[in-house]
């Protein structure tokens, strides 16, 4: 029987990161299930018998505190998946976008959506904060311990948001454009020792962090996707489960998207 596999799932408690958990637990992983709301995290782990570590991920020194401490206690660390977010909550832009949006079928000129004139210093760094400089945390500190023992896989959540046009969070863009480019930079980096650094960029999925949109937003997001459905969180956590497997043992800084042919 293989060794059972030591996997960390960052934001795991809600959405995309509790249905990775209980996929890769079902594959016998032990999994600590991070997340910065600590109820969260603990419920996961407790459903699948994992573990739990309640940190935010854009704080540096917490994250090499707690990657460092899976080790010391399991003596490794074969996979980390980069999954904590947060959404672009701005009703007031989300409200011109489909204001314009009507004003486009009726032939009329659209008005300013004014997403980057008006986004704050604070909102634009948070964004960044999390997504961005989470990741390269995280990453950092797996792959001090990944490197000596040449081996390990590191899935990164990027979306469509950073791969294509979506107007309106530019910060989210800009967050998971860099994810995009700091998984194929990294990903090139470390693949001759072994280590596979990959992300995926999935387009709209059914998860809380889309609880905040209207009716009227997510019928006008489902239209744009060929399955005419938005996505569900298990749909991606098997992307997940197999991008962390040898089974994707020739992906390496690839970028995968699950769209549902979302246009
Ligand atoms: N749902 C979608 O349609 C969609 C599409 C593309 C990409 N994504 C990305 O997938 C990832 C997961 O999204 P989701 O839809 O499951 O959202 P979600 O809101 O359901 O879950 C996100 C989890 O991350 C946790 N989190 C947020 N900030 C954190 C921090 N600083 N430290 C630790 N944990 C933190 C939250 O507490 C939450 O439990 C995000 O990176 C998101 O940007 C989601």
């Amino acid at each position: 029987m293989s060794e059972q596999r030591i996997v960390l799932v960052t934001g795991g408690g809600s959405g995309f990161g509790a249905a990775i958990c209980r996929r890769l637990a079902s594959d016998g992983d032990l999994v600590v299930v991070n997340d910065r709301g600590a109820d969260a995290a603990e419920a996961v782990a407790r459903e699948i018998g994992g573990e739990s570590a309640p940190f935010d991920v854009s704080d540096s020194a917490a994250v090499n505190v707690a990657v460092d401490s899976v080790v010391a206690r399991h003596g490794r660390l074969d996979v980390l998946v980069n999954n904590a977010g947060i959404a672009p909550n701005r009703p007031e832009v989300s409200a011109r976008g489909l204001a314009n949006g009507m004003r486009r079928m009726n032939g009329e000129p659209i008005e300013a959506l004014a997403a980057t004139s008006t986004l704050s210093d604070e909102a634009w760094d948070r964004m960044i904060r999390v997504h961005l400089y989470g990741t390269f945390y995280c990453t950092r500190a797996a792959l001090r311990h990944m490197e000596p023992v040449r081996r390990g896989a590191i899935v990164n959540l990027a979306s469509i948001a950073g791969l294509q046009s979506i107007p309106g969070a530019p910060d989210y863009s800009a967050a998971k454009g860099g994810i995009v480019t700091f998984t194929k930079s990294v990903g090139g980096e470390v693949a001759g020792l072994g280590i596979r650094v990959n992300a995926i960029a999935p387009a709209y999925f059914d998860t809380p962090l889309l609880h905040t949109m209207t009716d009227e937003q997510r019928a006008m997001l489902t239209m744009r996707h060929a399955s005419g459905r938005m996505g569900h969180a298990e749909e991606l956590a098997e992307m997940v489960a197999w991008l962390a497997s040898s089974a994707a043992s020739f992906c390496y800084g690839e970028v995968h998207t699950i769209s549902g042919g979302y246009s």
